[in-house]
């Protein structure tokens, strides 16, 4: 687009600025700022017009009956057969999200390459690699495993896997796809520019993954291969494991649209997403959308009503989502600290929030089926997320994991 053209559609949504310091730049700059310009989703600017504070739609909130840990112990010979048929038949890929900018672990690196090792290298990445690998022996069959990233970690992902030698993994089956960005607003809605020839702008949330599978053509693929169902998982959660056959043989026996990994919750008041029905329909109830009461409730087994946290570990059918992506997802609008240039030309860090971002959820995508199966792992075993450097989800707390579970770190 020229330079005539982007001024008029920044004009339509009152962001002329963002052409401020045209004149200053240098003819590669320009070019290179309109067609950042020309990329901006100017459609996620009208959802600043809701209420920033309660963008999640209210609803009646009731509890969702899970497979537990129990029901698989005792059903899970049955599950585990109809999961490795599946995976035999070539009906399941793996989606990694490594989109995300790790900001809480503080390391200046795609979260995957932190080496998690101790007395020998051993990378994020790698441990989730090391994981699927145990289903791939157990199978025989490589897993097509489509791995996320965004503009900002792509080129260092992905070269961090070829030179690591895929850890092992056929490097036929791993395909790499780069999530869609969201341009960062200060608070009066104006698009932020983080230089001057740069629109400051972030990946745009967990939930773009799908939108952008098919954008890249990967999910096309997939399908004419045969493929039927996604396991999508987080990058942080070391001990997960991935393809899990038990897990998906669980989902397709239930015959659900969906299905999570969840974990029981380690107290009531616990800061982690809750599977729940919202007006019927499965639902992830976030931690500070819990009454008290709701958070103490209790079932007639006397176990807690909204007791199952998700994990970032999910199962969908391909089909469904095909349904789900015609429709558009909730965009969540979340303060932060956004780098901006002021008024004089000045690069600013700000200390304190001087903005909103714009993220969708892959939670969202949970309420947007018919159905969906809680499936319970033992949190011990399968629940390690490096989220922070210290205390809380860290570093130290999955290094502990990792041992207590036999891995040589
Ligand atoms: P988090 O919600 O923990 O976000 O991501 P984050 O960006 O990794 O970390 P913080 O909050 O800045 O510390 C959960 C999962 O979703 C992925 C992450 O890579 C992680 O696997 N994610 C998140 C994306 O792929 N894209 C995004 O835009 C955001």
């Amino acid at each position: 687009m020229n330079y005539e053209n982007t001024q008029k559609l920044l004009a339509e949504y009152g962001q002329e600025h963002l052409l401020e310091y045209y004149n200053e730049l240098d003819s590669h700059e320009q070019e290179n700022l309109l067609a950042q310009i020309e990329k901006i989703d100017f459609s996620l600017l009208e959802s600043l017009n809701k209420d920033v504070n309660s963008t999640a739609e209210s609803g009646t909130i009731e509890p969702i009956k899970a497979v537990t840990s129990a029901d698989i112990a005792e059903h899970g010979e049955e599950y585990f057969k109809a999961g490795i048929d599946a995976l035999k038949s070539g009906k399941v890929a793996a989606v990694l999200l490594a989109g995300g900018q790790g900001t809480r672990l503080g390391f200046d690196k795609p979260k995957g390459m932190f080496n998690i090792g101790v007395t020998h290298e051993l990378y994020i990445f790698e441990c989730l690699i090391n994981n699927i690998m145990d289903v791939v022996k157990q199978t025989g069959e490589w897993i097509p495993l489509c791995i996320m990233t965004s503009e900002k970690n792509n080129n260092d992902t992905v070269n961090f896997f070829a030179d690591k030698n895929y850890f092992g993994y056929n490097s036929k089956y791993i395909r790499f796809f780069v999530q869609d960005m969201a341009p960062s607003v200060d608070f009066s809605g104006k698009i932020l520019l983080e230089t001057k020839s740069r629109v400051s702008s972030s990946p745009n949330g967990n939930g773009g993954w799908f939108s952008s599978l098919v954008r890249s053509g990967l999910l096309a693929e997939l399908e004419n291969q045969g493929v039927e169902w996604l396991n999508v998982f987080a990058v942080d959660n070391v001990l997960q494991r991935i393809a899990d056959p038990m897990f998906i043989g669980a989902v397709i026996e239930s015959g659900c649209q969906s299905g999570s990994k969840v974990v029981a919750k380690t107290n009531p008041y616990e800061r982690v997403g809750a599977m729940c029905l919202k007006n019927g329909k499965p639902s992830i109830v976030e931690y500070y959308e819990l009454t008290d009461e709701m958070a103490v409730q209790r079932m007639d087994d006397g176990e807690l009503a909204y007791k199952f946290g998700v994990t970032l570990n999910y199962l969908f059918n391909t089909k469904q989502l095909d349904l789900i992506n015609r429709t558009k997802m909730p965009v969540h609008i979340v303060e932060k600290k956004i780098p901006y240039v002021d008024e004089n030309g000045r690069e600013i860090t700000p200390d304190k929030p001087n903005g909103y971002k714009f993220e969708t959820l892959i939670l969202d995508m949970i309420n947007m089926n018919d159905s969906c199966l809680p499936y319970e792992v033992v949190r011990n075993r399968e629940f390690a997320p490096v989220k922070n450097a210290t205390g809380v989800d860290s570093v130290d707390t999955a290094r502990e994991l990792l041992e207590e579970n036999g891995v040589q770190i």
